[in-house]
């Protein structure tokens, strides 16, 4: 062990230097005092006033700094436009790293219509919803999307998804039952995961153009966006499933049924809704 000299004890601050400080500190609270909560037409006080107006020049700005007049300045020959340029995945070296710009690159240029928007044109040159969430489901996907739903959706749609939530109680509109049949029959224009992805992002718009539930685009992404409907999905089956429904592996699992639990469903009524 290495003895290292002790410093001595001697405090670091006077008495007098402490006095000090705290004089410092109580003066330096009275302009924050003052402040809060006032209102004022005067302009405000710039500490920075370098770092609030600074040297800047706007896209498509004209300046005399250039001989064209111009700010945008042109692009370099040879410069390849962003993801544009060929990428092979698979003679990268770095396989994980080539996946990841290869999904950064799919995430930044959204050129996958089905998976940005939820929808398929169809040979009839009509738009129609996707049946099935066009990216791959995992449990992490679904957990996310259980995280978001409980931020953004539980306070109208409740934690069952059965509408019953503490705000969609005193809504303007119920909230819908998203565990409902509508929802869950696929051969239903609203029962498809392309449907309910758009309902997400978009909200609900009555024909007059009153917002009957908010879009959530400004929080979810479109990966959040299935993530959610993931989600929705494995609500609606924790609620309508039956013994049944489960796979032999699963039962074994399980061990045998008391008739109470059985049928989760069994005498409850059916939370009718939209
Ligand atoms: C502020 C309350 C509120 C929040 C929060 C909310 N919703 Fe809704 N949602 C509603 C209401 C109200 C309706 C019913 C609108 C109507 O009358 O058609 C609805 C309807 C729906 C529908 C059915 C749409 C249709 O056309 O049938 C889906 C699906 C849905 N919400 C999903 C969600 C999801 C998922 C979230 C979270 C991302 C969410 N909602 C958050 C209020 C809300």
């Amino acid at each position: 062990m290495t003895t290292t000299p002790t410093p001595s004890t001697k405090p670091s601050t006077s008495p007098g230097k402490s006095l000090g400080l705290a004089l410092l500190a109580a003066l330096s609270a009275i302009p924050l005092a003052g402040c809060r909560g006032e209102r004022t037409d005067a302009s405000p006080r710039q500490f920075f006033p370098d770092m609030d107006k600074q040297q800047r020049w706007d896209p498509q700005e004209a300046s005399d700094f250039f001989a064209d007049g111009r700010v945008a300045r042109p692009t370099p020959e040879h410069a390849v436009a962003f993801a544009s340029a060929e990428f092979d995945v698979a003679a990268h070296a770095d396989k994980a790293w080539a996946e990841g710009y290869m999904a950064e690159r799919a995430a930044m240029l959204k050129d996958n219509d089905a998976v940005y928007t939820g929808k398929v044109v169809e040979s009839d040159g009509f738009e129609s919803y996707l049946d099935a969430i066009p990216v791959t489901v995992s449990r992490e996907m679904i957990e996310r999307g259980q995280h978001q739903y409980n931020i953004y959706c539980v306070a109208c749609h409740g934690f069952a998804g059965d509408g019953a939530g503490m705000v969609g109680k005193k809504w303007s509109y119920p909230p819908a039952n998203l565990t409902g049949e509508v929802y869950r029959d696929r051969t239903n224009r609203q029962g498809k995961d392309g449907y309910l992805f758009e309902t997400i992002l978009n909200g609900v718009w009555a024909p007059d153009g009153t917002n009957k539930m908010p879009g959530y685009k400004h929080a979810l992404n479109e990966m959040d966006a299935w993530a959610v409907v993931a989600y929705l999905r494995t609500l609606q089956k924790a609620r309508g499933s039956s013994w049944e429904d489960l796979t032999p592996d699963q039962q074994a699992k399980l061990g045998r049924p008391t008739p109470a639990s059985a049928s989760p469903e069994a005498g409850a009524t059916e939370g009718g809704n939209s």
